[in-house]
């Protein structure tokens, strides 16, 4: 199993190319240091810890969904691999896994959803060794825009488009710009934000199981465009990386 296979779309279903590669790829050399601990904040039924643990990584899932823990449980020993589950929350991480306790701290597709922001994000840097590395992926507010633009609701995309962090709802989304802002605030280094899923969810009739040559092609378009200044902003869903410093 590689770690691509385990990055999945936050609906549940098989993650598009793009989003999977995104994320492979930025985590890919940390995850190629040897056996890390990792933790994965709202990790569900283990679609990303499962893969990882089989490469080899000691995995703690923390969640607040006890069915999810009891999926994970079974995903896990069926894969025949040990994934500890842990149920708590985002805020309160470092009570849960222990203060600096871990080398790679993933949150995705949860910030959307946390009460309050700024404190869920101190506790997942608190977790973190020095020079550990965050990784979040969060909903992006411009796809919004556009998506009810495409489908004809132009006074939601038009207010969206005014308030792109609809300030006080929930699930909130984030741009390039709140994402850095986010990691300024909680005193991280070298953050880095790909757009994940900028042309798969956004152009229309993009089919949903390209077949392969389609699929590598539309793969390589992502790549391409996930640091893009403007393209990012467009994506459906931001991926941020970022280190505690050492
Ligand atoms: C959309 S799923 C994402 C699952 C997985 N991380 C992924 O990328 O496929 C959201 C998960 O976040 C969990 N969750 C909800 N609120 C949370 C919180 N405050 N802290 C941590 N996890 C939370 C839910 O139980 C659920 O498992």
């Amino acid at each position: 199993m590689t770690v691509d296979e385990g990055v999945r779309s936050p609906g549940g279903g098989p993650g598009r190319p793009g989003a999977r590669a995104a994320v492979r790829d930025v985590l890919a050399p940390l995850l190629e240091n040897g056996p890390l601990d990792v933790v994965d904040v709202g990790g569900g039924t283990g679609h990303t810890a499962v893969p990882l643990a089989a490469l080899g990584h000691r995995v703690t899932v923390v969640d607040p969904n006890p069915d999810a823990l009891a999926a994970l449980e079974r995903r896990a020993a069926e894969a025949g691999v040990g994934v500890r589950a842990v149920q708590g929350e985002a805020a309160g991480l470092e009570g849960a896994v222990g203060a600096a306790a871990a080398d790679l701290v993933l949150c995705h597709s949860v910030l959307q959803y946390v009460d309050d922001l700024d404190a869920a994000v101190g506790s997942l840097v608190a977790a973190l060794r020095p020079g550990g590395g965050l990784s979040l992926l969060v909903p992006g507010a411009l796809a919004a825009v556009v998506h009810r633009a495409a489908t004809g609701r132009f006074e939601e995309a038009r207010r969206l488009l005014e308030d792109p962090g609809e300030e006080g709802r929930l699930p909130r989304r984030f741009t390039p710009e709140s994402l850095l802002e986010l990691a300024a605030s909680a005193g991280l280094t070298e953050p880095e934000v790909h757009g994940v899923q900028i042309f798969s969810d956004l152009v229309p009739g993009s089919p949903a199981e390209p077949d392969p040559h389609t699929a590598e092609s539309l793969r390589a378009l992502e790549a391409a465009a996930a640091t893009h200044p403007v393209l990012r902003s467009l994506a459906a869903r931001l991926h941020l990386f970022a280190r505690r410093p050492a």
